[in-house]
């Protein structure tokens, strides 16, 4: 079977090979065994090949965060689980044709659900869900603003937003994504730049946003926090820039307004297997009503991992790179 090893760490499209590896085999007691359908390229899984991720496994090493996968096998004691089902892995190394994983790891997803947004379902949409949940108590005609908001994790928060009645302010870095944002119900989108806050004060008409979310890290993370209103919070979940966030003294110490971090795998473990099961149950329902969708810009077969690596690098797409390693989607 083929598998996306990297040998070092660096530009990811040199660094990623697609290398012929023996099969899985058959599934043990509690295993479950599955064919990978899709998965995307994250700016994590390309942070991973640079060797800037937080995880720097000994080399080589098989990236991917995550991935939608059909059971071919299941073993003694996997209760719930039979081959055709469709599910999610809750574990890494899925740049791969075939996975054998714990059946704890392998979540179940309704049959039938878009494959290529089922692939994406383990990341982004639980992110900027825990992302409104976590930090502030929201209540509904609360702001928030957002940057990176054409981002995946952008998108879902602006419908997850608008489901709970809060009201988004979208910062982006070119015009061309507005109305596209907009129709997907963000209240206010802006253009980011040196008078952020004061643009972002006139959008709301001066009412207090409560929450600010920046990706962009550096210099964008100051304009997020001068934006939020007294006492604000800002959650820090990315860096699209590779910069550390700044925040500046005015609004940290005379304005009150806090900054803090957020990590997926953090947020989950604060939570039950049960509640993380139900979570994922109803992100998925949510795809399946079309609340949830994150656009797609291209399919690329496995073995052409370095071009399509080069192509999630590219800025000003419209959607996500996705790899599919068992041939097109069915
Ligand atoms: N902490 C966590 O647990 C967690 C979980 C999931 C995701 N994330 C983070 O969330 C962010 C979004 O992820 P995603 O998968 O949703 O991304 P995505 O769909 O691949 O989109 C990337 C976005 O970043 C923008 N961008 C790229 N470089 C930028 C720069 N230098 N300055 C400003 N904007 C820039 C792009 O803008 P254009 O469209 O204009 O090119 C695009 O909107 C990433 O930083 C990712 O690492 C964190």
């Amino acid at each position: 079977m083929k598998r996306i090893d990297i040998t070092a760490y660096g530009a990811p499209q040199e660094v990623a090979n697609c290398v012929e590896v023996p099969d899985v085999g058959t599934p043990g007691q509690g295993e479950v065994v599955f064919d990978v359908l899709a998965f995307p390229i994250n700016p994590a899984d390309v942070s991973f090949c640079r060797g800037s991720y937080r995880l720097r496994p000994s080399l080589p090493a098989t990236p991917g965060a995550e991935c939608v996968g059909r059971v071919a096998a299941a073993g003694a004691g996997i209760a719930g689980l039979r081959p055709g089902d469709l599910v999610v892995n809750m574990q890494r190394e899925n740049w791969v044709q075939r996975r054998r994983i714990r059946g704890e790891d392998a979540i179940p997803i309704p049959s039938g659900l878009d494959l290529a947004q089922a692939a994406m379902l383990r990341i982004n949409p639980a992110t900027a869900q825990l992302l409104l949940e976590d930090h502030v108590a929201l209540s509904p005609g609360d702001w928030v603003i957002q940057d990176v908001a054409n981002s995946a994790v952008g998108r879902h928060v602006i419908a997850l937003a608008k489901a709970r009645g809060l009201r988004t302010v979208n910062v982006v870095r070119r015009d061309d994504v507005t109305a596209e944002l907009r129709a997907l119900g963000a209240d206010v989108v802006l253009k980011d730049g040196p008078d952020l806050a004061e643009r972002a004060r006139t959008a709301t008409g001066g009412a207090p946003i409560r929450l600010g979310i920046d990706a962009v890290s550096g210099e964008a993370c100051r304009r997020i926090a001068d934006s939020v209103g007294d006492g604000g919070v800002v959650v820090s979940y990315g860096s699209m820039s590779g910069e550390d966030p700044a925040i500046g003294r005015a609004a940290l110490n005379t304005r009150g307004v806090s900054l803090t971090g957020f990590n997926l795998g953090r947020g989950l473990a604060k939570r039950t297997p049960a509640k993380v099961r139900e979570i994922y149950v109803d992100l998925a329902h949510k795809i399946g009503d079309g609340v949830l969708k994150a656009p797609i810009d291209s399919f690329y077969p496995i073995e052409d991992i370095k071009a399509a690596l080069i192509r999630a690098q590219q800025g000003g797409r419209n959607g996500k790179v996705l790899v599919l390693p068992n041939g097109p989607l069915q």
